[in-house]
């Protein structure tokens, strides 16, 4: 129950920066044109090569985050599907339980895995479709048990895995922030102590992340990365 929570929380929050990506990604992109012509002088050089790495980190990061975000609604899909099939064979639905039919359904209706790429809009129907789906997932798990339908609904999700689903999930998420770290690591290595100056709240947050040991903690840092990349 606390995995479904974790990872609604870190969907939730990357869905947040994920929307300011574009943007970053702008200004990173206006930097390096500017820096151009400049290149010639070391100083300047210096300035593009600590931005290179920097920009490598991001877009590095964000490919894996939408890795993730496409493994969960390619593993949750069939796992609603099932589920939604189990749901609707139930003869007598009550209104609550059809109206929970009727939401898992929408969300399969609606979120059709076709055309993602790499565009800013098909990655944020990505991360959308990741929030809706886990918080469908953390929304049956927190059914009110006095609710006629709950014990229906948790057991069809629970009968079609979503126990291995949310495992699944959380390994996955390790992997990825496993990556994730190296990659951090990595760039700080490789930076001046000039250029370290300029990087103390990435690495501040980079020393209290590495240091954190409780997952649900780890995600949430995990899930600022952007905010604390941002200057
Ligand atoms: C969903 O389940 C139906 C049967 O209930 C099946 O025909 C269909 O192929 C499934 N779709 C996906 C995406 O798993
Ligand atoms: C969902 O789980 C139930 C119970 O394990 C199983 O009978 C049913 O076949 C599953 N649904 C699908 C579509 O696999
Ligand atoms: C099902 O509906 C109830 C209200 O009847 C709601 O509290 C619950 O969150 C819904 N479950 C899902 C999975 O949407």
């Amino acid at each position: 129950m606390t995995k479904t929570f974790i990872i609604f929380i870190v969907s939730a929050l990357l869905l947040l920066q994920v929307q300011a990506v574009p943007r970053m990604r702008r200004e990173a992109g206006e930097v390096a044109v500017e820096k151009k012509p400049a290149s010639t002088h070391t100083a300047r050089s210096n300035e593009k090569l600590k931005f290179r790495p920097r920009q490598v980190l991001m877009t590095t990061t964000l490919a894996d985050l939408v890795g993730l975000a496409k493994y969960v609604t390619e593993h949750g899909r069939p796992l609603f599907n099932k589920t939604l099939a189990q749901l609707e064979a139930v003869p007598d639905k009550c209104a609550g339980l059809k109206a929970n039919i009727t939401r898992i359904s929408e969300y399969l209706k609606t979120n059709k895995p076709s055309g993602q790429s790499d565009a800013a809009e098909d990655m944020l129907a990505l991360f959308e479709s990741m929030i809706t789906l886990t918080s469908i997932l953390q929304d049956a798990n927190e059914m009110p048990p006095e609710l006629e339908q709950t014990k229906t609904v948790q057991q069809a999700f629970i009968d079609n895995g979503s126990d291995k689903f949310e495992d699944d999930l959380m390994a996955e998420l390790k992997v990825v922030s496993g990556k994730f770290e190296r990659a951090i690591e990595h760039y700080l290595s490789i930076l001046t102590e000039e250029q370290k100056k300029d990087e103390t709240k990435l690495i501040d947050w980079y020393t209290r992340f590495t240091n954190e040991k409780d997952d649900e903690k780890k995600a949430e840092f995990y899930s600022n990365f952007f905010d604390t990349f941002n200057p």
